[in-house]
């Protein structure tokens, strides 16, 4: 069989990302939106966190998933379309390739150059699955290419991504999950319980420091893209579980007052203002059932790890 299909469905627009970034950081709390902590070297970062002890999210996952992968397929049936919503190594859809026997599977991911390699690399080790590599930023919105699956969907969307949006957003989200799934379709959904704030906050602040580089690693980004001269120095990682909110916030704090300057615009720090860079939302169980339904999903089941930490819900 031919090799993976690659389709570009977004345009990086440097002119638009600038101004997203500038109107960011002119913002009062300043922020910038995680999906800047993405490039080759994040990327690789948040690879990396996923091997730290501290951080349950990804290792829970997997073993919900190895554990009831074959009661999923029982329910979706297999030989489906496999949409992939969060694709990164695509190491995560390829554990599921056994139980649900894919036709194809779909790929999308933000960064395709990650995803030229994974896919790449995957396709030799499974000759028989037709594979479509797609870079989307649906972060807006969700849009899949237009030949995305003859034959049932079955859409994957692992590692708690959810989080990032929030629950209004969450919603708006799941309603076109449902609309992309089309008739028969399925949603596979990972999500990240609430749980003690110790642990939560020593996931998102591990003793390595390498979720610190993961955030910090932003400010070379603001240099790359915006031409501001940003200094690692000048910063320190947070991360804190906000109750009221139940979402992990990170930030970077200036650790002296910061002038931030770049062609166009400055926006002054002082020592201990904060750069909001990520949320990540937590759920209860009943609450992320009651979202699934208000989106459309008539039926929903969800497995979860011992402790509680981790649940992976299926929707159609
Ligand atoms: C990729 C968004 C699921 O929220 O746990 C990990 C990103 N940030 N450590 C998460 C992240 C800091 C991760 N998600």
């Amino acid at each position: 069989m031919a090799g993976p299909r690659f389709v570009q469905l977004h345009h990086e627009d440097s002119a638009a990302l600038r101004e997203e970034l500038a109107r960011g950081l002119l913002d009062r709390p300043a922020s910038v939106a995680p999906k800047f902590l993405y490039d080759a070297l994040g990327s690789r970062l948040f690879e990396a966190i996923t091997e730290l002890p501290e951080y349950y999210p990804t290792r829970t996952e997997r073993a919900i998933l190895d554990r009831h992968a074959r009661e999923v397929a029982a329910i979706t049936g297999r030989g489906r379309t496999l949409v992939d919503l969060g694709a990164g190594n695509c190491e995560k859809a390829a554990r599921l390739f056994d139980a649900f026997a894919p036709l194809r599977y779909v790929a999308l991911d933000i960064s395709v150059e990650y995803l030229r390699q994974a896919l790449t690399n995957l396709q030799h080790r499974h000759p028989g699955i037709e594979m479509v590599g797609v870079g989307a930023d649906f972060s807006t919105a969700l849009v899949l290419p237009p030949d995305a699956g003859r034959g049932e969907r079955l859409l994957f969307y692992p590692g708690s991504s959810i989080g990032n949006f929030t629950p209004a957003d969450a919603l708006r989200f799941l309603r076109q999950a449902r609309a992309a799934g089309g008739p028969g379709g399925a949603l596979l959904i990972g999500v990240d319980l609430v749980k003690d704030k110790a642990t939560l906050e020593l996931a998102y602040d591990d003793p390595l420091k390498v979720t610190a580089a993961f955030n910090l690693n932003l400010l070379r980004r603001l240099d790359a893209l915006l031409g501001c001269d940003a200094r690692v120095d000048d910063f320190d990682h947070v991360a804190l579980f906000n109750e009221a909110e139940s979402r992990i916030e990170m930030h970077l704090q200036a650790r002296r007052p910061v002038r931030l300057r770049w062609p166009g615009g400055e926006r002054a720090l002082a020592a201990g203002e904060r750069i909001h860079t990520e949320n990540s939302y937590k759920y209860t169980p009943d609450a992320f059932d009651r979202l699934l339904r208000e989106a459309g999903f008539a039926r929903r089941v969800h497995w979860s790890d011992e402790r509680g930490w981790f649940a992976v819900f299926l929707a159609w």
